[in-house]
């Protein structure tokens, strides 16, 4: 991703002082800091405090917290990766990254494992690059497709994103984002409209900022505002990301999004879902099973901004004796999703969609 007209990731190895350099993304926009992550507890509580977050990301970083533990004590990888799973409970992608770090290490010796897990994060951070730009390349004709039957009446293709499906959610490109950084590389004149995505405002904080950063126009609505501007014609399509796609195309994404795919419907607007396949969870096959994320009510009760001398505050907004509900997420059920975009191209949110791709 660009920001300020550099090339960053969201996450990277320093050579030079071997360790593990993350964007803090609870700062942003106001204030772009990059942290270093030297041990276990550390990347736990960069995942467990926001600093990083968005599915492919937060599995990139658990990876990494598996080399730190191991750099300073060989024989803590099952201890370590026991630590990391409990950091965030619903993207299935810190479960596969940890999976796969147990698995490629299950043979390697005490003397050189922290070497082998910290080549197996390069490859997965590697990996998660090229699988994202792929992804955004098997999206893109889509929104091709649609602009080739607009542009005679309109500007821009209209777009609807929901939380933050960007490159902050991965290590560079994003998912859902990824596709509308393609099509604009390849000449579609791109508006988003960016959901602000309360409580914590991942669209109004990253998306926004990102698409800004990219030059991409972009317009920040509050979370209920998708509903007229469908009504009234303003919106070509939807795409987001997803935590966990199960097997049969139901996908658990950011509170609020099964609420747009909703009325994506009932305005027959094309809803789109993009995803690596390390977010597929084949294993359950109902989605009252995928563990939904609550969070602190702190983050409903009270809003953070900067204030005239751009310090960072937080105020309450509303009384301390309400109470207070903040599930992280919802599911969106396959028959309101028009098609999965993946690294390995589109398919029907179904079962056999994604057999048809993955198996
Ligand atoms: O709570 P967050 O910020 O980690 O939630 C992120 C999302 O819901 C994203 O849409 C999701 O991870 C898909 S992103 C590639």
């Amino acid at each position: 991703m660009k920001i300020a007209g550099e090339h960053v990731q969201s996450i990277w190895y320093d050579l030079n002082c071997d360790s593990v350099k993350i964007i803090d993304q609870t700062l942003l926009p106001h204030e772009f800091a990059i942290v270093e992550l030297n041990t276990l507890s550390e990347v736990c509580d960069a995942i467990c405090g926001m600093k990083v977050r968005g599915a492919p990301l937060i599995g990139v970083t658990a990876a990494y917290g598996v080399y730190l533990s191991l750099r300073e004590d060989p024989d803590s990888l099952q201890q370590a990766c026991s630590k990391l799973l409990e950091t965030r409970p619903t993207a299935i992608n810190l479960k596969w990254a940890l999976e796969r770090m147990k698995e490629d290490l299950s043979q390697a010796r005490s003397i050189d494992i922290a070497d082998k897990a910290l080549e197996q994060c390069q490859l997965i951070e590697k990996e998660d690059i090229l699988i994202c730009e792929s992804i955004g390349e098997a999206g893109a004709p889509i929104l091709q497709e649609l602009w080739e039957s607009r542009k005679n009446s309109q500007r821009y293709l209209n777009i609807l994103t929901h939380c933050n499906a960007g490159a902050l959610a991965a290590v560079d490109w994003g998912t859902a984002m990824s596709v509308i950084y393609k099509a604009s590389d390849h000449g579609i004149p791109v508006h988003v409209w960016v959901d602000e995505t309360r409580p914590r405002n991942q669209g109004a904080n990253l998306t926004s900022y990102e698409l800004n950063e990219e030059g991409i126009s972009n317009t920040v609505i509050t979370d209920n505002a998708g509903g007229i501007l469908m009504q009234r014609g303003e919106v070509d399509m939807c795409i987001v990301g997803t935590d966990r796609t199960l097997s049969n195309g139901d996908v658990c994404n950011k509170i609020g999004t099964y609420l747009k795919a909703l009325s994506a419907k009932d305005n027959n607007v094309p809803f789109y879902v993009a995803l690596p396949s390390s977010t597929i969870d084949w294993s359950i096959k109902d989605h009252k099973q995928i563990p939904i994320e609550e969070r602190n009510s702190e983050e409903l009760s009270h809003v953070e901004g900067v204030d005239e001398n751009n310090e960072i505050k937080k105020v309450r907004i509303y009384p301390k004796k309400s109470k207070s509900l903040n599930l992280a997420f919802d599911v969106t059920p396959a028959k309101l999703v028009t098609g999965l975009i993946t690294e390995k191209g589109v398919c029907e949110a179904s079962e056999k969609g994604l057999k048809g791709l993955f198996k």
